[in-house]
């Protein structure tokens, strides 16, 4: 099953004049590749940054700049749009426009729109720095929090006017997404359970420069941390090296080998309620790691290996009373090898999936795959986006007796 958080949705973006503005026609362009319906408001200072034909061509929508601009005859169109909005998102923020919505003054269409707006409100500031941390600044951010609009931080970074390591800087496209896919998200079936995570592959030094790895991307299991997120689950990601940023309110633990990631499983074990393993951890290590980068010349004519620790084993030796899923990464004889995982780990899932099969599998948005339980095979193997598999296990593990 497909939960796009998106889909039918309408959202009222707000944009206001900075120079992240630019920013905000890719949030247009990726909510309407989720199926929303994005009605763009800016301000006259907006338009100097983006051209509105650019939102009107990336949205399909007319865009309004002016509340008594002749394409909008009804003069009353903030007042629908506060209507339809399923969610109103004002990005960029200004200071400016922080401050006019704090006191509530209502002079163009943009801050007009937000005062009429009947939705939750999100704003995403992005401004210079030494304005971000300006006292008028945070006193307007705090009376707009005490009245339930919620701001998203902006990040640290290089800022547009040349400061380095700064305050101030527009998140992420994919951070505000999460953002607004959680604010939006229809079904918190997982609220009040914490769901502990491990994706991507580890890496195992050979020296400060080498290492044995996989080709693990990580998408898996941040689509399953995603996912539980969305749910409503508290989600603690411990996570390999990967090029994916972390679902907006997860607790994220980068780890990078196997060592590595078995403590910090050990160490949020006790949290969690449910552990999905869909790391691909490396199952052996270098004996010996250099801590000098091996020359060329002194070659070794092998690297000798050792087993490293089974994470799955290791939880199951402790009988917890958490409930465990593994993945299986299987070539061949797919359900039997996987039911073999499943009981010798004592798990109480194991998603079995094909990584022989090309174009699917590691490093691939889609997975060819099957859920087994104790009771055996669930449903046939079929080929998944990533993102669906993961709707489809927080699904098995809602109907799991012993989750409730
Ligand atoms: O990251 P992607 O590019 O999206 O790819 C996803 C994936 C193919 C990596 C993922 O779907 C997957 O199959 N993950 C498990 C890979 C794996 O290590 O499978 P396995 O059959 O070798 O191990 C079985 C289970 O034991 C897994 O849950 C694994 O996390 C766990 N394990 C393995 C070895 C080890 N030393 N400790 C473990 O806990």
């Amino acid at each position: 099953m497909d939960k796009i958080v998106f889909r039918d949705k309408t959202i009222v973006l707000g944009v206001s004049g900075g120079i992240a503005a630019y920013k905000a026609a890719d949030l247009a362009d990726k909510l309407v590749q989720e199926e929303a319906t994005v009605k763009v408001v800016m301000s006259q200072n907006a338009t100097k940054f983006v051209d509105p034909l650019e939102f009107q061509s990336v949205t399909n929508q007319t865009v309004l700049t002016d509340l008594f601009d002749g394409d909008f005859k009804d003069q009353i169109y903030h007042v629908s749009l506060s209507e339809e909005a399923d969610i109103t998102v004002i990005a960029p923020a200004t200071a400016n426009i922080i401050a006019k919505a704090a006191c509530g003054i209502a002079d163009d269409a943009l801050s007009t729109v937000i005062l009429a707006a009947r939705s939750k409100i999100v704003m995403v500031p992005a401004m210079n720095n030494h304005m971000w941390l300006n006292e008028a600044t945070q006193h307007n951010l705090a009376v707009l929090k005490s009245r339930g609009i919620e701001i998203i931080e902006p990040e640290v970074g290089r800022l547009a006017c040349g400061e380095e390591n700064a305050v101030g800087r527009f998140p992420k496209t994919e951070t505000v997404m999460d953002y607004l896919g959680l604010a939006l998200a229809r079904t918190q079936d997982l609220a009040g359970k914490t769901l502990l995570v491990t994706a991507g592959g580890t890496r195992e030094p050979i020296d400060p420069v080498r290492y044995i790895g996989n080709r693990s991307s990580g998408k898996m299991g941040y689509a399953v941390a995603k996912a539980a997120v969305m749910r409503g689950a508290q989600v603690i990601l411990v996570s390999g090296v990967t090029n994916l940023s972390p679902p907006y309110g997860a607790k994220f633990v980068s780890v990078e080998t196997a060592e590595q990631m078995l403590r910090a499983v050990i160490e949020n074990l006790e949290q969690a309620d449910t552990v999905v393993m869909a790391a691909a951890v490396a199952d052996f290590k270098p004996s010996r790691k250099s801590l000098e980068k091996i020359k060329k010349e002194r070659m070794p004519k092998s690297v000798e290996l050792e087993l490293n620790p089974d994470i799955l084993q290791a939880i199951a030796d402790r009988k917890t009373n958490q409930i465990i899923i593994g993945f299986a990464a299987e070539s061949q004889d797919m359900v039997v090898n996987a039911t073999r995982k499943l009981k010798k780990k004592n798990l109480d899932l194991i998603v079995a999936n094909d990584i022989a099969k090309p174009g699917v599998g590691f490093a691939s948005d889609l997975n060819t795959a099957v859920l087994i339980d104790k009771k055996g095979q669930i449903g046939d193997i079929k080929t998944y986006k990533k993102t669906s598999l993961a709707e489809e296990i927080l699904d098995w593990l809602g109907t799991y007796s012993s989750f409730k």
